[in-house]
């Protein structure tokens, strides 16, 4: 399934297919504050995220992911990026960050649920996982807001080299 097309509107959001017109967005407000517990790290260079936004394009063409970028709705002003992972397979996967400004409002929660309900109705999924750092509380809200149950700790060096207790939570669907 093609992704790269599909639009998603919430009370406050409006999701759509991450693409280069927010390159400059994206590399502004990925910061190293945004990244204390994520995996990746800041890119250095513009080019990194235009390398990062090919990507996702490509994968979201081919059906392996959804990677969206967050806008405010109405102003659309840009907050974040989300999306699901590996959307071919049973267990694909739930990432979200909003840059810090608009911290506060709940915004990753509700993109969250929002891509939770679009992965009900359109994948055919095991569990979806969302896979984060004990120390991190207002993104443990999300998956736990979502029903999750954590199913796994394990221990994870990220790209910045800080080691991360990680938490693996599993949402499973809803029963039919
Ligand atoms: C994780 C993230 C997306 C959450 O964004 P959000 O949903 O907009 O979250 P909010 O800032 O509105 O806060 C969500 C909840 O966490 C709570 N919270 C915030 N800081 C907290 C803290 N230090 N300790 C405990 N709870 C906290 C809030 O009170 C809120 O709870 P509530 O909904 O029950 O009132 C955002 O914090 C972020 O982008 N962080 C950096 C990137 C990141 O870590 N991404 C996730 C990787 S797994």
């Amino acid at each position: 399934m093609d992704t790269s097309n599909i639009t998603i509107k919430t009370k406050n959001l409006y999701l759509k297919g991450v693409s280069s017109d927010y390159k400059h967005d994206i590399f502004r407000e990925f910061t190293p504050e945004i990244t204390t517990y994520m995996f990746p790290k800041p890119a250095e260079k513009i080019e990194e995220t235009v390398e990062f936004i090919e990507r996702s394009i490509k994968g979201n063409k081919k059906g392996n992911s959804f990677q969206m970028a967050i806008f405010r709705k109405g102003s659309m002003d840009f907050l974040g990026c989300g999306g699901i992972h590996r959307i071919n397979e049973k267990t694909p996967e739930l990432g979200v960050w909003i840059k810090k400004l608009a911290h506060g409002n709940g915004y990753g929660r509700e993109a969250m649920t929002a891509l939770k309900e679009w992965a009900d109705q359109n994948l055919d999924y095991e569990y979806i996982l969302y896979l984060v750092a004990e120390e991190n509380y207002p993104s443990r809200k999300i998956p736990e807001s979502l029903g999750g149950e954590v199913a796994r700790k394990y221990e994870k060096i990220n790209m910045s080299g800080k080691k991360l207790h990680m938490l693996e939570y599993r949402i499973y669907p809803p029963k039919k």
